[in-house]
């Protein structure tokens, strides 16, 4: 590690956008904790906190969050939804969000960078009948992005990407493409790079930027 390496910890860092986005900041010069869960459950605030001070420990600082992990995206009709259902998708992805967030406020504002990236989805705007705790908890995590952004403006900014297909379960890709205007499948090198844009885009805060081939319209 160079002394002047800037450093992320990306939440779902084993996943399969997670990982790209890892690999990606890499080559641009961060030094990078990619996170599963072997590293912490984020569901308990006790192990995301250690999670962060892990993190900040192993790399020197903290400049950057990305919050990609989630978790119980499975197609369900609401009468089938159980209570661990509902919980695998809104601790996961939003209280998990939010106290991996707040653990890494003092280390990023210490950070002349100080960037939190949510990972959310186009479903945090679109009412998907058979996902609902999913739907339900993207759109709690798409509010704390603007939550946060208020909450730790101006040291700190809080941008979201919300994906459309970018990493489709094998022999659904065809009918996820036909669901975009640009009728295919994205990939996590297209998340990737919009997590590098929001790097560099310093007057950017409290918004999401759609990377979703149009899926949002349709
Ligand atoms: N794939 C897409 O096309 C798409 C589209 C829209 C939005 N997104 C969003 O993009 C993000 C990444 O999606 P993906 O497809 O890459 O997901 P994925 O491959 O299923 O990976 C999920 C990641 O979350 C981690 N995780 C889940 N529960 C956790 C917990 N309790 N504690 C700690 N880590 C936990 C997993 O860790 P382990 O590896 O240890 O299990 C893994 O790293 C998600 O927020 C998803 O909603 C994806």
């Amino acid at each position: 590690m160079t002394e002047t390496a800037r450093a992320a910890l990306i939440t779902g860092g084993t996943g399969r956008v997670g990982s790209t986005i890892a690999a990606r900041l890499e080559a641009e010069g961060f030094v990078v904790l990619a996170a599963g869960r072997r590293d912490g459950d984020i569901t308990r605030p006790d192990e995301a906190r250690a999670l962060v001070e892990n993190a900040v420990e192993e790399l020197g600082g903290l400049d950057l969050l990305v919050n990609a992990a989630s978790a119980g995206f499975e197609p369900r009709p609401v009468e089938e939804v159980s209570e661990e259902d509902w919980d695998a998708a809104l601790d996961s992805t939003a209280k998990g969000t939010f106290f991996v967030t707040q653990a890494a406020v003092p280390h990023l504002r210490a950070s002349s960078l100080g960037l939190v990236v949510m990972i959310e989805d186009v479903g945090a705007f679109m009412p998907w009948p058979s996902f609902g705790p999913h739907c339900a908890a993207k759109a709690a995590q798409a509010m704390l992005t603007r939550v946060f952004a208020r909450a730790l403006a101006p040291d700190i900014r809080v941008c979201g990407i919300a994906p459309g297909p970018v990493a489709v379960e094998p022999g659904q890709e065809e009918r996820r493409a036909a669901e975009t205007l640009l009728g295919r499948i994205g990939s996590p090198d297209d998340i990737a790079g919009a997590v590098v844009y929001l790097v560099g885009a310093g007057y950017v805060t409290g918004s999401t930027l759609f990377v979703d081939g149009g899926r949002s319209l349709t």
